[in-house]
């Protein structure tokens, strides 16, 4: 289930999947340390343009994986990943559908263009190709999801 983290606790099951996943990202790949997630914590919690969720279950309700909305120039940017033990098991797909559903706007999201894992999952939740651009990580590519009314 997709949960709003909003302990610092939370925030430390985060920083430890995040950790696992920043290779892959487009963005700060440097390792999060206690400091600064706790640093992050704090100005989270005055910041209303981003919302971080986090995905718990299995036998120990541990955190599984995670993921972000960021509301940048009127778009709502998402990102999220899951922890290197659960990958493959459909975790990832649910992520991203609660992300997505819990929208009423298009879904914004860039991805590595070497990051197969990603770029099919995005295609298959019908992410479309918008875009490419160089970041200090590789080539990137700028992808969006339709809002679609369903009743
Ligand atoms: C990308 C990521 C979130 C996918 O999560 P996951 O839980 O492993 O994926 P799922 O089991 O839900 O699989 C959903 C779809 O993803 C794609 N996928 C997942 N693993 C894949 C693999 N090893 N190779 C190719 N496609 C893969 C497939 O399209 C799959 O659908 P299918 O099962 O019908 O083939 C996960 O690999 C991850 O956290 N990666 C590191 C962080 C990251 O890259 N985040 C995205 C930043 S833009």
């Amino acid at each position: 289930m997709l949960v709003q983290v909003k302990t610092f606790r939370d925030f430390m099951e985060v920083r430890r999947i995040r950790n696992e996943c920043r290779t892959k990202m487009t963005n700060d790949q440097s390792h999060i340390s206690i400091w600064r997630q706790f640093r992050f914590y704090y100005s989270y919690k005055f910041n209303r343009y981003i919302t971080v969720y986090m995905w718990r279950g299995g036998l120990w309700n541990v955190c599984i994986g995670y993921g972000v909305i960021h509301r940048i120039g009127g778009k709502a940017w998402l990102t999220g990943g899951i922890g290197k033990g659960f990958r493959g098991l459909g975790f990832g797909e649910a992520v991203f559908k609660a992300l997505i559903s819990s929208l009423y706007e298009d879904a914004w999201l860039d991805v590595l263009s070497d990051n197969i894992e990603a770029l099919s999952l995005y295609r298959k939740l019908d992410f479309v190709e918008t875009d490419r651009r160089q970041t200090k990580y590789g080539e990137a590519i700028v992808m969006c999801r339709k809002y679609e009314f369903n009743l």
